[in-house]
């Protein structure tokens, strides 16, 4: 029978790396440090930092015991994701190595391991931007970092067993529903191999079917399926498929995947899921993080999913410009969080070397994750790339093959460019303010008839924003977005529009404001908000959560000119009152002639008087919906520092792998709003069975910032105080259990 085994502690880490390590079957304390993973190889500052420091080659090692019963098995060391370039070694003799930090591999010990014994693990981890793997070569606007930044396992398995399972659902909106499997087999030489596939819901059986094998790629037809309840983004329903291998009564290998019942298909007007048009709103995700990188563990990775589904409210998310943590994209299918994923690259197209890892990464890509419910196309050329017709000749085939229930799209920004894709996906930056917001479909793809289409960029590099940026800068920002979700809403030939992005980003010099980051997302890089996100959350229904949020930092003269129109509210209210000073200026509602195609357009007051030279006063902002009082919110014009707030995303952590939550530390004036321009620093502490990553003093950046806690492998209270001039210090816990 299969065993799986973490193998993500008690790892040691060099941040050299010398042949003799290779060689070494012991671990040398004054060289090697001990880590977990995910583990990134340098801890970065925040910005301003060198974009060389992460790239060396460092070292890897960890002992590995091997039972004897594990004798006439195969075993192999399972690689989540390592960046860039891993050679691994078993007892001191080469295993295999893998090129590309963004796609899983694994690498057979079987033939060097000693049993009854502990065997060495050493991997030599090359982190620099090797021209020949792909997303490098030219210049890139985002930093890989470096390191084992994904999680490693033990497969142990009997020498017949399963390679691949593919789940197919055709026909989905019939009423009786279909399961099709094609399950590898990786020796069916042998006699007498049967499968018993067995689909799960809630634990549940559904029903099993019995297959003798006859080939290496089974297919395995269940039918007549009653009662499946279709995935979607409101009720992500997922299956599991538990598939058994045997050989005559004996147990060979035993599988389980999950999946969903959904249909997903992009046409010429729109997307549609299980048959129904849905208008797709999303931003780009990338996955790293302040001072560690990429390396964040599970907990982190799923919150990123719910931070972009259930506080802002997207349907849509594209894993810009790589395949994502596994644990991200499970999130995905567990809420129902649609995923546009693509290959690594950025513009650049290397030589025929290069395009052979691209084939690569293609393969890689859709092999791991072709049964995820959340995807609905997959991303096969390099982002923004020019033409080239052999390789996307050779991509879009290679994913039809091993896929023929997605679509394609490959992201460009070139108009007219060739279209072997599925989908038209494009990056349109047209909107630079004013009118032009998006470009027809036709403009840009040249054709005389439409085509599946789709827009998978704006805003970004075209508008980069600080949370901190001057109000009228911050308030156009949110425009920006309000205006082209409007357009693409208004369009009926778009299937919607994946803004850039998401949350800022650390950078190369090439790029960025100076100091290593990209200010372009709606969040910043601690994914604390920006006005910009309230235009997307304040689309939610407000029976989901209740949003009004002023564009303002409530002040007579931040913007130019001590002017404070226009006054722009991001709600879901029906309406809302303004008082001004304690009295009621009257009510105002959502602009929709400018947003129609918003279901909650932003609320526009343009004739809010007062001049520089006035007395400025308190505010208050009253929300209706159906002529109730629904929420409240309060402005006073003279904020004083009054509360530290420190929130913790989680009460609770595990113990056993490497788990982390983040702390958002706020200072807020006498109405509880933050404060925008306090850049005091505050001191952390962090006791007991938990440790801070990142530096112990921090100033806040827009009035809040947060840092993560991660476990130390204990049982007990994490401690964290935190410290700051003009506040009362403040202390939590978050407690680590088994
Ligand atoms: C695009 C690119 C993104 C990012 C963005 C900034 O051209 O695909 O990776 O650089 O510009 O707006």
């Amino acid at each position: 029978m299969r065993i799986v085994q973490n193998m993500n502690t008690q790892w040691f880490y060099a941040p050299n790396f010398s042949e003799e390590y290779i060689y070494q079957n012991h671990v040398d304390k004054k060289i090697f440090k001990p880590v977990c993973l995910p583990h990134t190889n340098i801890e970065l500052p925040y910005n301003y930092f060198d974009e060389a420091d992460f790239q060396f080659v460092s070292c890897y090692k960890k002992q590995l015991f091997i039972p004897k019963e594990y004798k006439g098995k195969k075993i192999y060391l399972d690689f989540e994701g390592v960046m860039t370039y891993a050679k691994v070694y078993t007892n001191g003799k080469f295993v295999g190595e893998h090129k590309g930090g963004y796609t899983p591999f694994s690498i057979d010990i079987t033939e060097v391991v000693r049993f009854e014994q502990k065997n060495m693990i050493t991997v030599v981890v090359d982190s620099t931007e090797r021209s020949e793997i792909p997303p490098f070569g030219g210049v890139i606007d985002y930093l890989t970092f470096g390191g084992i930044y994904r999680e490693v396992s033990l497969r142990v398995v009997e020498p017949i067993f399963i390679t691949d399972i593919f789940i197919k659902t055709p026909q989905v909106l019939d009423l009786k529903k279909i399961v099709e499997l094609e399950i590898s087999i990786n020796n069916i030489e042998q006699e007498d191999l049967t499968l018993v596939c067995t689909l799960i819901r809630d634990r549940q059986e559904i029903q099993q079917k019995t297959q003798t094998i006859q080939q290496n790629v089974e297919t395995v037809r269940i039918d007549n399926l009653e009662h499946i309840v279709l995935w979607d983004m409101d009720h992500p329903v997922l299956y599991k498929m538990v598939i058994e291998l045997y050989q005559g009564e004996k147990k060979l290998d035993q599988v389980t995947e999950q999946f969903g019942f959904r249909e997903a298909i992009f046409k010429k007007d729109g997307f549609y899921l299980n048959g129904k048009k849905v208008k797709l709103v999303g931003l780009n995700r990338h996955q790293s993080y302040p001072y560690v990188g990429y390396a964040m563990p599970k907990r982190a990775q799923q919150k990123d999913a719910d931070i972009l589904k259930n506080e802002l409210g997207l349907n849509m998310v594209r894993t810009s410009h790589y395949p994502q943590s596994r644990h991200f994209l499970d999130r995905c299918d567990e809420i129902g969080l649609l995923v546009f994923e693509e290959i690594p690259g950025w513009q650049h197209i290397g030589d025929e070397e290069w395009q052979k890892q691209v084939l690569q990464d293609v393969k890689s890509m859709i092999l791991r994750d072709r049964n995820r419910p959340s995807i609905v196309i997959w991303g096969v050329r390099i982002n923004e790339s020019s033409d080239h017709h052999e390789l996307y000749t050779k991509t879009n085939e290679i994913a039809r093959k091993l896929d023929p229930t997605r679509q394609t799209g490959g992201v460009r920004c070139i108009e007219k460019s060739e279209f072997l894709e599925d989908v038209y996906t494009m990056n349109d930056f047209i909107h630079s303010g004013g009118n032009k917001v998006l470009r027809d479909q036709k403009i840009v793809t040249g054709f005389d008839d439409y085509v599946p289409y789709m827009v998978t960029e704006y805003n970004g590099h075209m508008y980069p924003t600080k949370k901190f940026d001057q109000e009228e800068r911050v308030l156009e920002h949110a425009l920006r977005h309000a205006r082209v979700q409007n357009a693409s809403h208004m369009d009926d030939h778009m299937a919607g529009a994946i803004g850039w992005c998401a949350f800022d980003y650390n950078t190369h010099s090439d790029f960025g404001s100076g100091d290593k980051i990209c200010y372009h997302g709606v969040m910043d890089m601690y994914r604390l908000p920006k006005f910009a996100s309230y235009v997307y959350r304040s689309q939610k229904d407000p029976k989901t959560e209740i949003v009004l949020e002023p564009v303002t930092y409530w002040s007579r003269g931040d913007r130019n000119g001590g002017s404070i129109t226009p006054f722009v509210i991001l709600t879901n209210c029906d309406s809302i009152e303004f008082y001004y000073g304690g009295q009621s200026k009257g009510k105002y509602y959502p602009n929709k002639k400018d947003f129609a195609g918003l279901s909650h357009p932003p609320i526009i007051m343009d004739e809010l008087s007062g001049y520089w030279g006035d007395r400025w006063n308190e505010a208050s902002f009253v929300g209706y919906i159906n002529d109730q009082e629904v929420i409240r919110r309060n402005f006073t014009h003279n904020p004083i520092p009054t509360e530290l707030s420190v929130k913790a995303d989680d009460d609770t952590i595990g113990m056993k792998e490497l788990d982390v939550t983040r702390v958002v530390v706020e200072a807020l004036d006498q109405c509880g709003n933050t404060m925008t321009f306090l850049d005091d620093p505050i001191y952390i502490t962090v006791d007991g069975a938990g440790e801070l990553i990142g530096p112990h003093s921090l100033s806040f950046i827009g009035g809040s910032i947060a840092f993560w806690v991660k476990n130390k492998g204990v049982e007990g209270d994490i401690l964290i105080q935190v410290e700051s001039q003009r506040f009362d210090k403040k202390e939590i816990m978050v407690k680590v259990v088994e």
